[in-house]
């Protein structure tokens, strides 16, 4: 079943049933300033940081769910709604919501009365705007009440759930006209306040929530709506919130429109107040200046769409098939664009308190962003590697406004350092600059012991050599990618986190997903010492590589597939000795990713085993049998009830490993079906089972043992997004980013005949065709450069403008 449609000419997805599963969300925001915004308005602002500078209120746990937003409400005789439906539920005549790229439109009618609300951030300033717009579609005149209401958070999200005894009296507001100022603590230590205004005449405002709701009152029934009017409230402590009020007498066919905007201000320190008590309100004038008529907000609009749309003109693709190109040319970029700006904080899913930006998150989510902001990508790495311990390992997440390694979570998880060459590699694959690996980079933030990054690499890549267990393999730590495999952790107590409670990071468990990585990115890592000319050095590189293959296929090959792991006794995880947990999806898809028993036959042996244990039509799950009790020396794991998450859920962020592993053996068919299998646009006529927006990807869908088969969750936020992006793009339509130029090598269904693709690559524009005449899956045989034909291989960075390329299969 569906509840929209995709509308590829505007870019947008077209909500025509408001009754979604879930909310169907969006983010509007590229700068400083954001908001997540669902398909009824229910979401939240902020600014920077999710969880210390808060603008708007939001109550997660709460059923029913979503009421907390930008709604409008409408008072129509006895009738009141809202143009999203909630939270007033009211039935209407008519919905749409046009969730695009940056803004989203809401359009709802009841009783001839259409409102429109037109939400988005503009760039570069901290202002929300939500444009509203009436029209009397009636005969005849018409009375209606039109109410703005939103709910302040006292700016420490994390304190604004929970310390009440103090929170309940910190409130203040000021009202002047039609702006609404939210100014707690900004008496004391704050220089930072917000502000909501109109930019018409306001009939009534309300500040207090009580006065608003009415006392016992809900969001679904405002008093004041009932009322048709507010109370001119100025809250002390409690709730501060702000709402407007017009009335308006509208003739037959007659259009009204008012702009509302959140704005967030900062201060000076010394000029923060014009006289005792009252606050400067100079640079909020000035801001709202910018957006407070229809032609200012346009504007606007016009430049954020041409932000978008030159950022999504970087890679675009026309096949016969309508949901890739919707996918690679809109959906998937924007969601990686996404994942750049919010990395995991916040998302309907996650709160916004509660984590940092991990080290490993971030270094896959640039593999779907580094051709896109090539310049924000180079600060990006820079920033992950300053956090970098001088032993070469990793704090497991850093905060984004210190940019600081989180000492709370701390370090041990082992594969974190090898995901910096993974990402540095990509970044000189997309750029050519090789100058980034002479940069000084703190580690551990301390400049005393800055050194290059180069040097940054050799110490991820030598961390795994100077962690290796019995069967010289990479020792796992506190976990590798799957952080609920927790090998060293041993929890009994309640409450307890996996990730950082246990005796030790163990001198005895290993990591055969590990191994892999380092067998893939160990590769990567040496063709760069390569290009630098330090030969030896990248002789010794390959060398340790070579061995660490050696002992995957001897310790770590378990008869049909690659193990995954040995536990803290040494006994074997992820083998069919296992009475459950007897095949895991990582070490299958990195193994065969670094190229581990591509030649000797173990790789095709492990994807078979794949496609026979863990494959299902909704996608492949991390491993099978799920495991049906808790077990201690597995930990997290073994704490999800079979099918959820990393117990036999299907994850989505490594179903591409294995598309990946499936284009190096050739297989374009069995790619092409896999990620059509986890891909959403696909999935859009299975709303009802999936659940999850239809345009972008969640992280986890539950697997075949759960009692909810097919169901995501906790969509947005997840390096499934970059990975699926890499694997299609780069994967299957074979557009692949190399040290000295392009190189081409499409792994792509047999009944492919042609593809086009508009890469921007180093300042130059590639036109690039695909032929395959002969329906082949793999292989090319030709390549024209601007109509020359030049030999197979790397087609070599160009300086001109634009670049023609015909590619023969
Ligand atoms: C979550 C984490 C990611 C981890 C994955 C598997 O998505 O953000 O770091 O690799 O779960 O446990
Ligand atoms: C929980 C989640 C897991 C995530 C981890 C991050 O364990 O289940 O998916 O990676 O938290 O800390």
């Amino acid at each position: 079943m569906k509840y929209g449609h995709f509308d590829d000419l505007n870019k947008e997805y077209v909500i025509t049933n408001y009754e979604t599963p879930l909310p169907w969300i969006n983010y509007l925001g590229s700068d400083d300033f954001f908001t997540l915004l669902s398909n009824t308005a229910g979401g939240y602002s902020f600014y920077k940081d999710a969880r210390l500078r808060r603008i708007t209120r939001y109550r997660y746990n709460n059923l029913p769910l979503d009421q907390d937003g930008f709604h409008i409400y409408i008072k129509d005789n006895k009738t009141i709604w809202n143009p999203g439906w909630q939270p007033t539920r009211t039935k209407l005549d008519k919905y749409e919501c046009h969730h695009g790229l940056g803004y989203t439109n809401i359009i709802g009618s009841k009783n001839r009365i259409e409102v429109k609300q037109e939400l988005y951030v503009p760039k570069n300033d901290n202002i929300l705007l939500d444009r509203v717009t009436l029209r009397n579609n009636d005969k005849k005149k018409r009375s209606i009440d039109l109410f703005s209401f939103v709910e302040f958070c006292l700016w420490d999200a994390q304190d604004d759930t929970t310390n009440f005894q103090r929170n309940f009296s910190t409130g203040e507001m000021e009202v002047v006209g039609s702006k609404i100022y939210h100014k707690t603590e900004y008496r004391e230590r704050r220089n930072h306040y917000a502000v909501f205004f109109a930019n018409k005449k306001i009939d009534s405002f309300d500040t207090e929530r009580e006065k608003f709701m009415g006392l016992y009152g809900s969001p679904a029934a405002p008093q004041a709506v009932l009322n048709g009017k507010c109370s001119n409230t100025i809250a002390h402590g409690w709730q501060p919130v702000g709402a407007h009020h017009i009335h308006l007498d509208l003739e037959a066919g007659e259009t009204y429109d008012v702009i509302f905007g959140l704005a967030y201000v900062e201060v000076p320190e010394r000029k923060k107040f014009i006289k005792p008590g009252v606050i400067n309100k100079e640079p909020a004038e000035k801001l709202i200046g910018k957006y407070d008529t229809d032609k200012k907000f346009d504007e606007g609009l016009k430049t954020l769409n041409a932000f978008w749309d030159k950022l999504l003109s970087r890679f675009e693709v026309s096949t016969a098939n309508e949901k890739v190109n919707r996918m690679v040319n809109i959906w998937n970029a924007y969601q990686c664009m996404v994942t750049f700006n919010m990395s995991r904080s916040a998302s309907y899913y996650e709160s916004g308190i509660g984590r940092g930006m991990g080290f490993r998150d971030s270094c896959q989510d640039l593999l779907g962003f580094v051709h896109m902001i090539p310049e924000r990508a180079r600060q990006r790495i820079l920033d992950i590697a300053a956090t970098q311990k001088e032993d070469g390992g990793a704090y497991h997440q850093y905060q984004p406004l210190t940019k600081k390694g989180n000492s709370d979570i701390g370090g041990g998880f082992n594969d974190d350092p090898l995901w910096l060459i993974a990402c540095v590699d990509a970044y000189i694959k997309e750029t050519g600059d090789w100058g980034i690996l002479d940069e000084k980079v703190d580690f551990d933030n301390k400049p005393e012991v800055a050194d290059t990054l180069l040097e940054h690499l050799r110490r991820s890549f030598n961390y795994t050599l100077n962690n290796l267990g019995p069967h010289s393999l990479p020792l796992i730590g506190r976990a590798d990618w799957n952080d609920c495999l927790n090998l060293n952790c041993f929890s009994k107590h309640p409450g307890e986190s996996f990730q950082i409670s246990g005796p030790s990071e163990g001198p005895v468990a290993e990591s055969v997903f590990i191994a892999g990585m380092f067998v893939k990115y160990g590769k990567a890592y040496a063709n760069i010492l390569r290009h630098l000319g330090k030969d030896d050095e990248a002789a010794a590189a390959e060398k340790a590589v070579a061995a660490m293959e050696k002992a995957v296929l001897k310790d770590g090959w378990d008869g049909k597939w690659f193990l995954r792991a040995y536990d803290a006794f040494g006994n074997k995880v992820g083998s069919s000795t296992n009475d459950e947990g007897q095949i895991y999806i990582e070490p299958q898809g990195m193994c065969v990713m670094a190229g581990i028993g591509v030649e000797s036959g173990e790789a095709q042996k492990a994807l078979d085993s794949v496609k026979k244990r863990l494959e299902t039509k909704y996608g492949i799950v991390i491993l099978n049998p799920a495991y049906t009790t808790y077990r201690l020396n597995l930990g997290e794991i073994s704490s999800y009830p079979p099918g959820y998450k990393e117990n036999a859920g299907i994850f989505c962020h490594n179903n591409p490993w294995v598309i990946f592993a499936e284009t190096i053996m050739g297989h374009g068919n069995r790619a092409f079906a896999l990620y059509k299998k986890t891909c959403p646009a696909f999935l859009e006529d299975i709303s009802e089972i999936h659940r999850t927006e239809p345009y972008v990807y969640c992280q986890m869908v539950a697997g075949k043992d759960a009692p909810t088969f097919g169901e995501g969750k906790n969509s947005w936020l997840t390096g499934t997004a970059a990975w699926t992006f890499t694997v299609l793009t780069q994967g299957i339509l074979g557009i692949q980013p190399d040290y000295d130029g392009l190189k081409i090598d499409p792994c792509i269904p047999s009944n492919v005949s042609e593809y086009k693709v508009n890469r921007r690559f180093r300042g130059t524009m590639y036109h690039i065709t695909v032929f395959n005449p002969d329906r082949k899956q793999k292989g090319v045989r030709k390549i024209l450069v601007d109509g020359k034909e030049i030999k197979l291989g790397v087609i070599p960075a160009s300086t001109k403008k634009e670049v023609d390329v015909q590619i023969v299969m």
